[in-house]
């Protein structure tokens, strides 16, 4: 049948809201790709799949939960949504409000967010706002506004974005008729861990699978605050997407880790970059450099000796790599410029 979108597909397990209510792009239902070579590579003997969230109608898993955040909007009557963003929340939103016809506002950290992320809240005629400051200034700043006036959060502290979210943990059940043993996904506002973990519940919950995986989070050296037990005041990574310094569901990240006997850990920039070009350059498979902080924390592990042969890890790619086209460039070999003639063709081909 044709694919109808997360909310019809799995809306027994999300709050209910009235099918002519619905806003949907059709999101969901990305490919999970076995990744054999770059298992080969970081983690011998297991069997790694990855979780393609780029392939989302606006490039990210944000579409998940935004489907349902901006449905419940409409349908409770709200002609407005607002949110603060490192670029692929804004990106979602100002694309499902277009669809619903509702106004976007969206506040983003001035020079911070990839242009892709940037364009796609512009094309789909959000306001948006440059904040000098960072995505916890943004974040408090959307909190208050909704609070007093009459325009809805749709960042991951609205209940629905999470329930949306779970979907995903879902799809990898349905894929692999059971949970992995490793759930491997970047950490940076930490509403998907969160909505991961009470899927993998919520599905076991209903008799659909008979385990859970142990939950395995990454943040980036220097935005990790609940690998270091306390806000950063000034976040930095390459990783503008998890460029966050006080996550608004760091409380259910650290459950999700503690509950399924998981990890929450960090990783460098340039051991993310390292792993963004590998499994670009080995399974053909582009994502954003946040997105390969879950690589890069397969192969921090794969180097400690922590998976065993035959288990089953599933990474999460949160975010395509056409989103950050300065990072693939700038971490690439440049092209060549040659005048048009055949004999400088066969001399660098080497032919
Ligand atoms: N990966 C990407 C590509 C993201 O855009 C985000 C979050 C994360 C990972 C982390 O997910 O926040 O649920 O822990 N991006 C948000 C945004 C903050 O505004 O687009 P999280």
């Amino acid at each position: 049948m044709h694919w109808q979108g997360v909310i019809r597909h799995y809306g027994r397990f999300f709050t209910f809201v009235p099918d002519e209510a619905v806003i949907t792009l059709l999101e969901g239902n990305t490919p999970l790709i076995p990744a054999p070579a770059l298992a080969r590579r970081i983690a011998p003997g297991t069997e790694l799949y990855l979780k393609y969230e780029g392939l989302n109608p606006t490039g990210s898993f944000k579409d998940r939960g935004m489907t349902m955040a901006v449905s419940k909007a409409k349908a409770d009557g709200s002609d407005s949504v607002i949110c603060a963003s490192t670029g692929n929340t804004s990106a979602s939103a100002a694309a499902y409000a277009a669809r619903a016809g509702m106004k976007a506002f969206v506040l983003i950290p001035e020079g911070k967010i990839a242009l892709g992320k940037l364009s796609q809240a512009m094309i789909h005629g959000a306001q948006v706002l440059q904040v000098l400051g960072n995505f916890d200034d943004a974040l408090s700043l959307v909190k208050e506004v909704s609070s007093k006036y009459p325009v809805t959060l749709v960042n991951s502290l609205n209940p629905y974005r999470i329930e949306g979210q779970k979907s995903a943990a879902f799809e990898i059940v349905d894929a692999l008729g059971d949970a992995p043993d490793y759930h491997i996904l970047p950490v940076g506002n930490a509403g998907n861990i969160t909505a991961y973990w009470a899927g993998y519940k919520e599905y076991r919950a209903a008799g659909k699978s008979k385990r859970l995986p142990a939950m395995l989070g990454w943040q980036a050296e220097g935005a990790a605050p609940i690998v270091r037990g306390a806000p950063v005041a000034k976040p930095e990574t390459v990783a503008t997407a998890i460029r966050i310094g006080n996550p608004a569901s760091w409380k259910q990240a650290e459950a999700a880790r503690d509950e399924s006997g998981g990890l929450i850990r960090m990783v460098s920039d340039a051991e993310i970059l390292e792993a963004y070009k590998m499994v670009a350059e080995t399974e053909g498979i582009f994502c954003e450099p946040a997105s390969a902080a879950s690589i890069a924390g397969v192969i921090k592990l794969g180097t400690e000796r922590f998976f065993q042969a035959g288990q089953r890890l599933v990474c999460t790619l949160t975010g395509h790599g056409l989103k950050d086209p300065d990072n693939a460039i700038a971490q690439s070999v440049a092209p060549v410029t040659i005048p048009p003639v055949l004999g400088d063709v066969l001399r660098i081909l080497g032919f």
